[in-house]
């Protein structure tokens, strides 16, 4: 597959177009990026390491029925993707406290939830991704009420397809954030699933396996994506 223009230059990753207008190549970095982009450092072979991680759940997910961008992986850092029309709404879902959720209600980390729950972020880094519901969502025109209610339970389904894989491989999956997109009139998942947008705790020691490593200045980042990798792999 011939790529073409960069259409796209995010945080993590780069979006070209390809000799099929409903395809693109999805290339991944190894610039990380938190804290809406004021704190910047490279982690040595993300790129790699992510594409794989992504591509391996992207096709985990398709097999148990859900609809992704992902057709398949066309190198170390590079996927082929369906080109979406990205809804700037991003879904994160929960299912043990952490992060800007502790923060904002004053929850201790790992405080388990009694459900999962759904928040809605509005996609804008000028604005630092604000918290959104779906009135707002709806009133301002980022997506429909169809979209927002075939997002939000492709997000349950994922989180349930999710929260059993990395248990069977001796992770929690704390946390996750969604992105989805419109592709010849259905609903995709698009963007990546990733330590950069998950929050991973080995089950039995609590260690974080994720971004927070990086956040946080836990050292050893490239280890613990190496060994998220190991793990979707086996
Ligand atoms: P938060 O605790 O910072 O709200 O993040 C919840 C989860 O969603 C965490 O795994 C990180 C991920 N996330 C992103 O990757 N990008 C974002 O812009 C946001 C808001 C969350
Ligand atoms: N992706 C967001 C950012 O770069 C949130 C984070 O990872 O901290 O700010």
């Amino acid at each position: 597959m011939e790529k073409r223009e960069k259409i796209y230059e995010g945080k993590a990753k780069q979006l070209f177009t390809t000799d099929d207008a409903d395809l693109l190549v999805q290339y991944f970095k190894d610039e990380a990026t938190a804290f809406d982009g004021k704190k910047k450092g490279i982690i040595e072979e993300k790129g790699v390491l992510n594409n794989k991680i992504s591509s391996r759940i992207f096709t985990m997910l398709e097999e148990k029925g859900v609809k992704t961008h992902f057709v398949k992986r066309l190198s170390d850092r590079e996927m082929l993707v369906r080109r979406l029309r990205i809804i700037p709404v991003e879904v994160v879902i929960r299912n043990v406290a952490a992060g800007s959720l502790c923060k904002r209600l004053g929850l201790e980390e790992g405080t388990p939830l009694k459900e999962p729950t759904l928040e809605l972020f509005y996609k804008s880094d000028p604005l630092g991704d604000p918290m959104i519901n779906e009135s707002l969502a709806k009133v301002f025109g980022w997506a429909t009420d169809s979209e927002l209610g075939q997002m939000k339970e492709s997000a349950f389904k994922i989180n349930r397809i999710l929260s059993e894989f990395f248990n069977e491989r001796g992770i929690i999956l704390v946390d996750f954030k969604l992105e989805f997109g419109e592709h010849k009139g259905q609903v995709l998942l698009g963007d990546e699933i990733t330590p950069d947008g998950c929050r991973l705790w080995d089950k039995s020691t609590l260690e974080k396996m994720d971004k927070d490593r990086f956040r946080r200045d836990l050292g050893k980042v490239e280890e613990a994506y190496r060994e998220v990798l190991r793990k979707v792999m086996e």
